[in-house]
């Protein structure tokens, strides 16, 4: 096994559309688009690792072949040197001549709700300039962070977040491909610290994978710099038991042990708080606190204090009942 010899997201990016997992009605209208050989300016949006980049360089591939690098231009958005910049490397390439006359190229421009709505008014105004030969697909994370105008001139493709199955189908994929051992709980480790993002997932694989080809929950856990759910759930059972004491030694080896931030405590409690076994009225006020939490710490308080306060709140609300 050669762990350090490849990034796994370039290895394992899929370079055909049959090969990408999920969002399976947005490949079937790529497919659709190849064959016809024409296509619409689009917008793919959506999380990220979701896929977005992976189809565009799929379509292209399948569109151009061994010609893809004549025929396809990927520009990143939020490059610190601008719109003007964007915009000559846009006109450079739509200006060489297309493979075969007719053919369309791509202009793949990802992040591009970063561009400022000025900006985003001069890329409209380069689209319909080069609109005889070149066609662009603007991924944003949001499609309504891209102004009106060129939203209306584009078919908006949402790509969803993948389902567990999806990420266990890459996982296998991954681990047969490197020969790794994981076993279930570590598979299952991966799907909740990966929240269906394959670009975070497979990062961690592969720094699992530096310590050996045995995957471990433990080391999934550790890398991704995440508490195992299971303490997250006994700070919290604690504190609304009323055992506050406890529930501070809990939150003290999450921080202190596990290098976790005050931010990463409060996303994790919030995302475990609407699976507690706990009355729905519980649950309403725990959020409500961790909301709390949150926006003071956000705001500049003392992160631990902050975080014991919002354990003593959970402590008194057992003994009000
Ligand atoms: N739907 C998918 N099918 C297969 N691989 C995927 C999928 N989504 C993401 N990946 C993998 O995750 C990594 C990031 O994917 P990418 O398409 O660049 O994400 P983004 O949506 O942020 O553009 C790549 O290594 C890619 O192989
Ligand atoms: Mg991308």
């Amino acid at each position: 096994m050669k762990v350090l010899d490849l990034s796994w997201t370039e290895k394992y990016r899929p370079s055909k559309l049959s090969e990408v997992i999920g969002q399976s009605a947005i490949v079937e209208r790529l497919r659709a688009f190849v064959k016809k050989g024409n296509f619409p300016n689009m917008i793919f949006s959506g999380s990220a690792g979701i896929g977005k980049t992976t189809s565009a360089i799929a379509m292209a591939k399948e569109l151009y072949g061994d010609a893809i690098s004549s025929a396809f231009l990927e520009l990143n958005a939020s490059d610190a040197r601008g719109i003007d910049v964007i915009r000559g490397s846009v006109k450079e390439f739509a200006r060489t001549l297309p493979l075969e006359s007719g053919m369309l190229k791509i202009i793949f421009l990802d992040e591009a709700d970063a561009l400022t709505p000025e900006a985003q008014h001069a890329l409209r105004r380069t689209m319909e300039k080069y609109a005889a030969t070149t066609r662009f697909i603007l991924s944003a994370n949001y499609a309504s962070k891209i102004i009106e105008p060129i939203q209306s001139r584009c078919v908006v493709l949402k790509f969803k977040p993948l389902n567990e199955d999806d990420m266990r189908k890459y996982i296998e994929r991954i681990a047969n491909g490197e020969e790794l051992k994981i076993d279930e709980k570590a598979a299952n480790a991966l799907v909740y610290v990966s929240e269906g993002d394959l670009r975070k997932l497979t990062n961690t694989m592969q720094s699992a994978a530096v310590l050996g080809a045995d995957i471990t929950e433990r080391g999934i856990y550790e890398i991704a710099s995440r508490a195992r759910p299971k303490e997250i759930i006994a700070m919290l059972g604690y504190a609304l038991s009323g055992d506050f004491m406890k529930a501070r030694e809990e939150l003290n080896t999450l921080m202190l042990m596990h290098g976790m931030s005050g931010e990463d405590i409060l996303l994790q409690s919030y995302r475990e708080a609407l699976n507690l076994n706990s009355p729905d009225k519980l649950k309403l006020r725990l959020i409500s606190a961790i909301g709390e939490c949150n926006f003071r710490i956000v705001e500049g308080a003392n992160e631990s204090l902050q975080l014991e306060a919002m354990l003593a709140r959970l402590a008194l609300l057992s003994s009000e009942k």
